[in-house]
């Protein structure tokens, strides 16, 4: 969140001190709820109390963003070059007659947070636990990163100087992908293959289901890092993997994410050890982010780096 809020705002956010992130928490919690009676098929007004729940904290979580774009805006009318260059400056400066509604600038920034930030923290997660499973893993992606860390001071190339360690958390969005189902609802009937998909169907791709089908996977529960090793990936067909989702609304940060885990993983784990304990038995539940149920427990330890 710390590193989306800098991103984003340079850390140029209305309201207390760790509000906003507490906020889009509450946010997450209400929207990835499914309501009985939706399940139930109910009818729509049948008042639900998840939804009720979820008003509320949008609401709120929607005036903490109005407050910040108000703040930006009257920074910049006040000394237009004082003002950070950073994602909210030019959304604001995409604004106007041709361009972009106050609402939409807002409905930015909520996506952009929302899409951003639980995604690359549960992926760490998740990387965390597949590579404390695979203690040979480990030792491989820890030995590249001390290499790799010892020559190279600029993160912002580790990316490509770390094949391992990229395909470990290849291999964990894979296993654990963050954004586990993609949802479509057809504005008009459909027609695909011999498949009728009338309007407003529910459509699913569930990247979760494709990501372990046992005929498109050797040995498809396994953590293999070595399917993403460099002359393997590229057998991968691109509709097998689809952590950051196809076609015209793939995921705009996929290159962000990319680039943010790896200095992530690189920083923790050069300098810690992550293992399982006794009670780290995560149980991947769906609420809206694959997520373990009673979170991840896990012994760190300090590393002696070689
Ligand atoms: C590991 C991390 C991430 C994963 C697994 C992920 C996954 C996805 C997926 C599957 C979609 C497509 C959803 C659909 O088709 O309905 C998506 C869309 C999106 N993502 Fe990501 N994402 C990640 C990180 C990020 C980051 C860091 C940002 C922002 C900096 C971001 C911003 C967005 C936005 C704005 C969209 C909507 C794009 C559109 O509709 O045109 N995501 N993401």
């Amino acid at each position: 969140y710390d590193i989306l809020a800098e991103t984003l705002f340079s850390g140029e956010i209305a309201g207390e001190p760790g509000s906003f992130a507490n906020e889009i928490d509450r946010l997450f919690e209400t929207m990835g709820r499914v309501d009985p009676l939706d399940l139930l098929r109910a009818p729509d007004w049948l008042p639900r109390l998840t939804r009720i729940r979820g008003r509320k904290t949008m609401a709120y979580f929607r005036k903490i963003v109005t407050d910040t774009v108000k703040m930006r805006e009257a920074k910049f009318k006040r000394d237009p070059d004082a003002v950070p260059q950073d994602f909210l400056t030019l959304l604001l400066k995409a604004e106007g007659p041709e361009g972009l509604t106050r609402a939409e600038v807002e409905d930015n920034i909520i996506t952009f947070i929302g899409a951003g930030h639980e995604t690359t923290a549960r992926s760490l997660g998740w990387t965390l636990y597949c590579l404390a499973e695979s203690p040979w893993e480990r030792n491989r992606v820890e030995q590249e990163i001390d290499q790799v860390l010892a020559r190279e001071p600029d993160p912002t190339k580790w990316l490509d100087a770390m094949p391992f360690t990229r395909a470990a958390f290849d291999e964990a969005l894979r296993l654990y992908p963050p954004a586990p189902s993609i949802n479509r609802e057809p504005i008009e009937p459909e027609m695909w293959k011999d498949l009728y998909i009338p309007k407003h169907a529910a459509v699913l791709v569930m990247p979760w289901v494709v990501h372990r089908h046992r005929k498109l996977w050797d040995r498809p529960d396994a953590f293999l890092p070595e399917r993403f090793h460099p002359g393997n990936r590229e057998k991968i067909d691109r509709f097998q993997y689809l952590p950051f989702g196809a076609g015209p609304r793939v995921c705009i940060g996929a290159s962000f994410a990319m680039q943010e885990a790896i200095i992530a993983l690189a920083i923790m784990l050069s300098r810690f050890r992550f293992d399982t304990t006794a009670e780290t038995k995560p149980w991947p539940v769906q609420k809206l982010t694959t997520q373990p149920q009673g979170g991840l427990p896990m012994q760190v330890t300090p590393r002696q780096v070689r």
